[in-house]
Order: C-alpha cells, then sequence, then structure tokens
C-alpha cells in the first residue's frame, strides 16, 4: 500500500492546530502558519454522502484513521438509527458531520412543514447521539432553492470535484477522474455506501498525500482560508489566495 507517513503527520498536526478555540493544544496563529507553510500546502476536503452504512463505512474509518485523513460526512436522517456507534466513532476520530436531509430528497419547493421533517428531523437525531451541533447541510442532487437556503440555517456545501462514483462502481476510473482534477481548495464528492468507493477514496488519499496534499474537513478548509461561514449560502470550492 502507497503511504507516505511523514505527509500523514504534518496533516495530523495542522489538524490538531485547527481543532477550535478552547482547545488546549491549540497553537498560536504564528505556529499554525508555519506547520501550514501558508499558500505552498495545497488542502483538499473530502466528503461522503449518503450513508452511513456499516459494512462499508467502518472499513473507511479504518482507512482513513490508518492515514490520520479527516473527512466530512453528509448522513440520511434515516440512516441514523442503528448506525449511533458508527456516527459517534465519526465524531471521536475528528471527521464533520452534516446531514443530507432524512429521506434522500429534492428539497426545492418543499413547505416548510416538509423542509422540517426532512432537515430540522435529521439534525434532532443527530443532536441525539452526539449532543448540540450545527449539522451543516449538503442538498441531495445539489438542488436548492432561495427559500429553502434560508431554511437551512446553516451554510449548503455542494463539491467542485465529483467522480461519479455511484455510477459504475469502477475503481480506476473514480481515483483517475479525481486525481486528475482535484486541486488546491476543492471539495471532492464520493458516497460512503459503495465498497468501490470506499476503496477508491483510500487510493485517492495516499496519491493525494503523496503529492503533497493535506485534507482538511470542510469546516477546516472555510477556518484555514479565512472565510466566515455564512447561513443559507451555497459553497462549492474553497480555493487559496494564489489558486
Ligand atoms: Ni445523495
Amino acid at each position: 500500500m502507497k503511504f507516505r507517513r511523514t505527509a500523514a503527520a504534518v496533516c495530523a498536526l495542522t489538524l490538531i492546530a485547527v481543532l477550535g478555540p478552547g482547545e488546549e493544544t491549540r497553537p498560536a496563529d504564528a505556529d499554525l502558519e508555519l506547520e501550514l507553510e501558508v499558500g505552498r500546502t495545497p488542502l483538499v476536503a473530502l466528503t461522503f454522502d449518503d450513508g452511513p452504512r456499516k459494512s462499508t463505512t467502518g472499513p473507511l474509518l479504518d482507512g482513513l484513521a490508518l492515514r490520520e485523513v479527516p473527512a466530512t460526512f453528509f448522513l440520511v436522517g434515516d440512516r441514523v438509527p442503528g448506525n449511533e456507534e458508527l456516527i459517534c466513532r465519526m465524531a471521536a476520530e475528528g471527521h464533520q458531520i452534516g446531514v443530507h436531509t432524512y429521506g434522500h430528497v429534492i428539497l426545492s419547493g418543499l413547505s416548510r412543514e416538509e423542509f422540517d421533517a426532512q432537515v430540522g428531523r435529521s439534525r434532532e437525531l443527530l443532536e441525539r447521539v452526539l449532543g448540540e451541533g450545527e449539522f451543516w447541510l449538503r442538498p441531495p442532487y445539489g438542488i436548492v432553492d432561495g427559500q429553502t437556503a434560508l431554511w437551512a440555517q446553516s451554510p449548503l456545501i455542494l463539491w467542485s470535484v465529483d467522480p461519479e462514483d455511484w455510477r459504475d462502481q469502477d475503481v480506476e476510473r473514480i481515483v483517475s477522474q479525481v486525481l486528475a482534477h482535484a486541486g488546491d481548495g476543492d471539495i471532492i464528492l464520493m458516497h460512503d455506501i459503495y465498497p468501490s468507493s470506499v476503496e477508491a477514496a483510500l487510493e485517492v488519499v495516499d496519491a493525494l498525500l503523496e503529492r503533497g496534499f493535506c485534507f482538511v474537513t470542510v469546516e477546516q478548509l472555510m477556518a484555514e482560508r479565512q472565510i466566515q461561514p455564512e447561513p443559507g449560502r451555497v459553497y462549492r470550492t474553497l480555493p487559496g489566495a494564489e489558486s
């Protein structure tokens, strides 16, 4: 297995640096800049939709933990019950968790009541497992209208690299498509419910670590780019100043 320990170790340091206010391990901003070599370390956020699914999300978490790489998971609400342990593990291992509606529906045109049954209910289920949190929203199919975007009361996270991993579930094609397009500040969309996606994602991680990329959650990516997350606003990519 190709795996560059040094790259992962540098990234692990970065992670500690962006844990957030109140963390005792958070170094001074000056230290953070030194570690990141600002403007020189390309950052990328790996994101997973439609899970969790024990048989695939579990092995993915194992692989990410081995590489000390964080990701962002947008969970479907009706998959939360029964997967509480898996979700606690995600949070404990430093991954960001958001919502992807309760029943994987298109948000555009929903009534307020329908919206709350999809997004609010999913957040409530997560709060029961994890305690209070923001749980940012990824709209299924990337479809959202102005009204539902406002109701979200969180940033809406879309993506800039989409290998359509669900389509043929061909590991080699998925990996080469991501590697051909991934650049600094990109948000990569994958789905942790297919064994092929798990395999492809870990190959992508190894290859991008080899290229000197550092993996961060979407929230960390925004913090690194000094972008204040705005409720109701859509984000697809978060490039650095030099990109
Ligand atoms: Ni989806």
